[in-house]
């Protein structure tokens, strides 16, 4: 009887597998499951068209890395916010077969750029100075790391990744809500900065569904489609940039371009519980704070606790307090700066800055100092996450700093120009833009990159693939980074979830919990508070967009609904 039941089922099951089998092999027709998750690659950025002109990349054929040039530059178009070319960031690779890489386009101070150059008389912060207009520009950086980016390991030819934003900046594109309320928010910071106009500007007020169209930036892609690195750090779109330094007192000159280059620098990697974490070294601080965050919490039974309560988030928040203390005095520029990388991420050095908690009652911000080492050794940005049908996965951060950075658009060549300088401590002890404090690591230095908190990672476990993640946030992405891996590895959520969940953060100073609405329930805001936490509401916390591969070998998107963003397979 069995037998025959068996023998029954047979032939429907073979042919279910056949058609499977058959369907991966002549172009993934069933590359989507029915859970929304795909086999053939993904996108997961900030942005619906921006994903869709990186899918359209891998549909063709191309990699990750082609994808990740295609949509950077769609974000400079789409998303102006922080999609940018007059910004910079960094990238993380993985190749289908473990190769890993880094590279670091962080933007770098001009050449005439001086350690005191945003202090008044009397030696204060002139707090405006490096954050609005062109002073608050560093040299920028994104289009020589999509060039490296390629030329190392893209596979589809340059001007194929270029064209698409060419399109979308000369016929336009629907902007989103919330792309027009930004718009009409920076309409008095683009008018002041850019008395010769932009296409930004609009008479009125901009609606969701209006067309922008950018003819100058469209003509600097142009450009850059035609002559790489030479069609922006070279000849008209440099001469341009120049210009807008003379117009508006600036100080980057046709040197500080034509000297830019980007950087290929090894990963820190370190390990979570047999999970193998591939993330972002120096100029970045993101990666060295994400593997101190890990090991400092590693020994605690989260998993048993529960999400955000009150013991796992008093856990987290002390080990945030002493990461960011160590953050300020140890990190900044490598080519500057010999930053003991080693030791902070040592395991047995996180558990000894942890031995001095109490679970009593809170750790005082003040009664923190960053730990004592031997001696030296040898809110705006996007992020977007994608894989390709071979496995191939690029995690990459990039900004403009501040929401449209410093809201100058360069005349003639239609491109905004990051505040990336604010990012240095201009003064020890003075915070930047996100609170964060800094001192002689990050003091400015012609040439030098200011210290950032990007960090973009990809995550292995059993060697393969896991992970794909990362977000804007300033001095938040580290914690939304360290919260987004720890709701999947210990709280079982999946990637949407992941993301989704409420998020918490501590940076040491100021000494204060920043929640999200609904991050912590009574119970654990309580018992927090009772023990000296102060717990601040806050607004959103993050825009993370990360990529889960499940061990069906499916892709698993997690695209934040903090913003626009998408996640989109096939
Ligand atoms: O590099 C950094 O750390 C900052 N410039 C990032 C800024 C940022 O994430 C703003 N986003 N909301």
């Amino acid at each position: 009887m069995q037998k025959t039941i068996k023998r029954k089922h047979f032939a429907p099951v073979a042919v279910i597998i056949l058609t499977a089998v058959l369907s991966a092999c002549v172009g993934g027709q069933l590359g989507k499951n029915n859970s929304g998750q795909y086999r053939n690659g993904m996108v997961v950025s900030a942005n619906a068209d921006a994903s869709l002109v990186g899918l359209n990349i891998l549909k063709k054929g191309g990699n990750a890395v082609d994808a990740a040039v295609a949509v950077q530059f769609a974000l400079a178009v789409v998303y102006p916010n922080a999609g940018n070319l007059g910004g910079g960031g960094f990238m993380v690779y993985r190749s289908a077969s473990g190769e890993i890489n880094a590279l670091d386009f962080r933007e770098k101070a001009p050449g005439l750029a001086s350690r005191d150059m945003y202090l008044d008389s009397a030696g204060n912060p002139i707090k405006e100075k490096s954050l609005d207009g062109h002073l608050a520009a560093g040299v920028p950086g994104s289009v020589a790391g999509m060039v490296a980016a390629h030329q190392k390991y893209g596979k589809l030819k340059w001007e194929e990744l270029v064209q698409p934003s060419v399109l979308l900046a000369r016929n336009g594109f629907k902007i989103t809500a919330r792309t027009a309320k930004e718009l009409n928010r920076e309409k008095e910071r683009f008018v002041k900065f850019n008395p010769l106009g932009t296409a930004l500007l609009k008479d009125g007020l901009w609606f969701e569904g209006d067309v922008l169209v950018q003819n100058e930036l469209a003509n600097t892609l142009e450009q850059i489609r035609d002559k790489g690195n030479a069609g922006f750090y070279e000849g008209p779109v440099a001469d341009s940039l120049v210009a807008e330094m003379k117009r508006g007192g600036g100080i980057m000159s046709a040197a500080d371009l034509k000297n830019y280059k980007a950087v290929w620098r090894k990963p820190v990697v370190g390990n979570y519980k047999g999970y193998k974490i591939i993330t972002m070294p120096p100029t970045s601080s993101g990666g060295i704070a994400l593997l101190q965050l890990l090991k400092s919490v590693e020994p605690f039974p989260l998993k048993r606790w529960g999400l955000n309560a009150d013991s796992t988030v008093q856990v987290m928040v002390e080990a945030e307090r002493r990461v960011y203390a160590d953050r300020a005095t140890h990190l900044g520029d490598p080519d500057f700066y010999k930053v003991p990388q080693q030791q902070l991420v040592d395991a047995a050095y996180n558990k000894s800055r942890m031995s001095s908690f109490n679970w009593a009652k809170a750790s005082l911000s003040s009664d923190i100092k960053a730990g004592l080492l031997k001696t030296p050794e040898h809110e705006e940005t996007t992020h977007f996450s994608i894989v390709d049908r071979d496995g191939n996965a690029v995690s990459l951060t990039t900004t403009l700093n501040g929401s449209y950075g410093s809201a100058v658009l360069v005349k003639g060549a239609g491109f905004l120009l990051n505040n990336e300088m604010d990012d240095f401590s201009v003064k020890p002890g003075a915070p930047n833009m996100y609170g964060l404090l800094g001192g002689e690591a990050n003091a400015i230095v012609p040439e030098k990159r200011m210290l950032s908190s990007m960090t973009p990672t990809i995550i292995e476990q059993d060697g393969k693939l896991f992970m794909v993640v990362g977000t804007p946030g300033g001095s938040t992405i580290m914690t939304s980074v360290f919260q987004t891996i720890l709701n999947v590895i210990e709280f079982d959520k999946n990637m949407q979830a992941a993301v989704t969940a409420k998020r918490f953060h501590h940076q040491w100073m100021p000494d204060a919990v920043y929640v999200e609405e609904g991050a912590l329930d009574s119970a654990a805001t309580l018992e927090l508070t009772r023990k000296g936490y102060h717990i601040v509401p806050r607004g959103a916390i993050g825009r993370v967009d990360a990529i889960l591969k499940t061990k069906w070998g499916y892709y698993q998107g997690g695209a934040d609904p903090r913003g626009d963003d998408k996640a989109l397979g096939w």
